[in-house]
């Protein structure tokens, strides 16, 4: 028997049965909710505003109070840790994130300090303490962290990139010192869930945003093969009790592989047919996905029939939890997400009849 009060996720993310499908949304405390940019405003900025355990809190609610979601995520932002490494994050409104330092040789990397998560990453876990308190039980709370390769790919690049062109290179030029690194990240990452777990996260989600631009055999090498070591960081401590959603966008064709890491569930984005997901690894893991986000961007009848085709090629299984491929973008009226939310409620109600 679980404490939590709506344990459709935690069912879900089980495989057992549930009386509808659960949903929640990558990114759902952001920019396109008006009551998020008032509480950011406050904050002065984004990075004031993950540092400020009220305001956190506040913001991670914000959705909630809004929709009938079925889970919450701790709102933070996977780029903590290379901040903490010392590479100097800062955002310019509208460039996304960058670093003051990046990493180009041996010497960055063994300058690297290591980091303290309970010292350097504790605005992070007086956030979750915070948010699981005031949750009160109502709704499971999902932790998350970035998968080594996509913040290495940060630390290397220094800024967002749509191809990531210098620590692309640095695989295929020196690989063995993207491998120091990514040894280093990987360390840091499973203290910082482990961490997150014992103040109080249910689920943790890993984002491989990146993973997706990786060659076939350089995904198993700079990115699955380290996402497995936290799988197990994460197992040796606390068994099957907290579930583990692992997320690589692109990554449709690994899917597979992905549940052969002893994971619990995979996050696919749009461009892989939900059905044919299930009938590959369905009964091993669970699915969450994937609505292609853009869909928001368009009308109500709309969103019902596209959110349709996902309900109807997953079919009546246990173990989906209905989510966007991606996050969602600052341009979607929140009241195209309220009809999704709906359309994935009536969709169970029509179907139990
Ligand atoms: O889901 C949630 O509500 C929790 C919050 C969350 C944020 N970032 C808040 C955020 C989560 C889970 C993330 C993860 C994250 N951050 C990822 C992985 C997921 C993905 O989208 O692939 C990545 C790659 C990042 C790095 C990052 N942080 C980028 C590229 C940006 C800029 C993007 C943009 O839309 O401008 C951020 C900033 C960021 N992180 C914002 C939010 C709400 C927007 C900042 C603002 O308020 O101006």
């Amino acid at each position: 028997m679980s404490e939590i009060k709506n344990d459709r996720f935690l069912r879900a993310l089980k495989r057992e049965s549930v009386d509808r499908t659960p949903i929640w949304i990558m990114r759902q405390a952001g920019r396109y909710l008006p009551e998020y940019r008032i509480t950011r405003g406050k904050a002065g900025d984004f990075l004031s505003l993950c540092k400020n355990k009220q305001l956190c809190c506040e913001v991670a609610l914000q959705p909630l109070e809004r929709f009938e979601l079925d889970a919450a995520i701790l709102f933070s932002d996977i780029l903590t840790i290379p901040d903490a490494m010392g590479l100097g994050l800062y955002f310019e409104t509208g460039e996304g994130p960058k670093f003051r330092k990046t990493i180009k040789n041996y010497a960055d990397v063994e300058k690297l300090p290591q980091v303290s998560i309970r010292k350097d990453l504790s605005y992070v876990l007086e956030a979750v303490s915070l948010i699981r308190y005031e949750l009160n039980n109502q709704l499971p709370l999902i932790g998350f962290s970035g998968s080594p390769w996509t913040l290495a790919a940060y630390m290397i690049e220094g800024q967002g990139s749509k191809t990531f062109p210098k620590a692309k290179a640095m695989l295929y030029q020196d690989p063995a010192l993207l491998h120091l690194l990514l040894q280093k990240i990987t360390t840091c990452v499973i203290d910082y869930l482990n961490a997150q777990i014992e103040h109080g996260v249910q689920v943790v989600q890993i984002f491989d945003s990146w993973g997706g631009l990786l060659s076939h055999d350089s995904y198993f090498e700079f990115s699955l093969s380290y996402m497995s070591q936290i799988i197990k960081g994460i197992k040796d401590l606390h068994g099957d009790n907290i579930p583990i959603i692992l997320y690589t966008k692109g990554g449709g064709q690994w899917i597979s592989d992905i549940a052969d890491t002893n994971c619990d569930c995979i996050g696919i984005d749009w461009t892989t047919n939900i059905g044919t997901a299930r009938k590959k690894v369905g009964n091993v893991v669970s699915i969450q996905g994937n609505l292609d986000p853009s869909v928001l961007l368009s009308d109500k009848r709309t969103i019902r029939s596209e959110v349709s085709k996902i309900m109807e090629s997953f079919g009546s299984y246990p173990g989906h939890i209905f989510n966007l491929g991606h996050g969602i973008t600052p341009d979607v009226k929140p009241e195209n997400v309220n009809e999704m939310i709906m359309a994935v409620h009536d969709f169970i109600q029509k179907s139990n009849r």
